[in-house]
């Protein structure tokens, strides 16, 4: 296939470039220097001048805080930036796939959130990503939207993917143990990914890892039994005593209702994808 990545510096455009090189595709792969999302022209003259199959947008502004102070910018990348790639990919005749978020919903519901559960979000970050999928989604209708969460992996910049290098270097660490999400892997949300682009059904999937999900508490103590670290220094605590600008949903684990359905099998574990993510560090 020829596919187009956006975003292809962070956590899983890095993962999903690899992959797709891996599997023998023509991958054409934009950083944020070289591809601007916001910059509708930049996207159209990128698009048009590769004629992709599919396009596999990554880019996003994921400080969910930072967002929540600056809601421009939030809009102009989270929601204007998939629109944008929707259009110019509607023009190619491409197949656009946009990463969405478990923060669209709002954390109140006992179990695992599905593609029928109504979207809430109660940030500006989880505001601007439902509208990013509503807008792609109007401009092309051949466009798959993957709603994910509590990535984890190499090159990521978040909590999950960096307590272990914390801990190696014997760092405080302030674990939450009251917030839940389905930890999820990068190298196998990126195989999903393409396999999702080989399907071609354009739908909202939910993708994360197989298991029942965790707390950040959960996962940072698997995390350092895994690596053989003590948790001497994992300090316990409750997710509002940080006191940060935007709201998270309190609980956020997804479940998808559409993969099976076209033969798609649950991804790997989260913790057999968090002793690999330990294992190439
Ligand atoms: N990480 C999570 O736990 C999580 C959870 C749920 C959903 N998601 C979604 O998963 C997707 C991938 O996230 P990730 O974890 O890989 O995040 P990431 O590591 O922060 O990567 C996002 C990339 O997008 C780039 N970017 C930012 N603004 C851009 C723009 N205007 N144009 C082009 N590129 C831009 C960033 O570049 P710079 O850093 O140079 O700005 C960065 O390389 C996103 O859609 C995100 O919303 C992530």
């Amino acid at each position: 296939m020829k596919i187009l990545v956006t975003g292809a510096k962070g956590l899983v455009g890095r993962a999903l470039v690899e992959h797709c090189s891996a599997s023998g595709d023509e991958v054409f792969s934009y950083d944020h220097d070289a591809l601007d999302i916001a910059n509708a022209e930049a996207v159209e003259s990128a698009i048009a001048a590769r004629r992709p199959d599919a396009v596999i947008n990554c880019a996003a502004w994921t400080d969910v805080d930072g967002c929540e102070t600056n809601p421009e910018k939030a809009e102009q990348v989270n929601a204007l930036g998939p629109e944008n790639l929707a259009h110019a990919s509607r023009n190619a005749g491409a197949l656009l796939i946009t990463i969405s978020t478990d923060y669209v919903f709002d954390g109140e519901k006992e179990g695992f959130y599905t593609q029928r559960d109504q979207p809430r979000p109660i940030s500006v970050y989880g505001r601007y990503k439902l509208e990013g999928e509503r807008r792609a989604q109007d401009a092309n209708a051949r466009t798959i939207v993957v709603r994910t969460g509590y990535i984890f992996g190499t090159g990521g910049k978040n909590f999950l993917s960096n307590v272990v290098s914390w801990a190696r270097r014997g760092q405080k660490i302030k674990a939450i143990r009251d917030y839940w999400g389905t930890p999820t892997y990068g190298r196998d949300l990126a195989v999903r990914l393409r396999e999702l682009a080989v399907h071609d059904k354009p739908d909202i999937y939910h993708v994360v890892s197989a298991g029942e999900g965790a707390s950040f508490e959960t996962f940072t103590l698997e995390a350092l039994r895994l690596a053989g670290l003590s948790a001497e220094n994992v300090e316990v605590i409750d997710g509002d005593s940080l006191g940060r600008p935007a709201p998270r949903p309190r609980n956020s684990r997804l479940k998808c209702l559409r993969s099976e359905k076209i033969g798609l099998p649950p991804l790997p574990h989260w913790q057999d994808g968090l002793a690999d993510f330990i294992s190439r560090e």
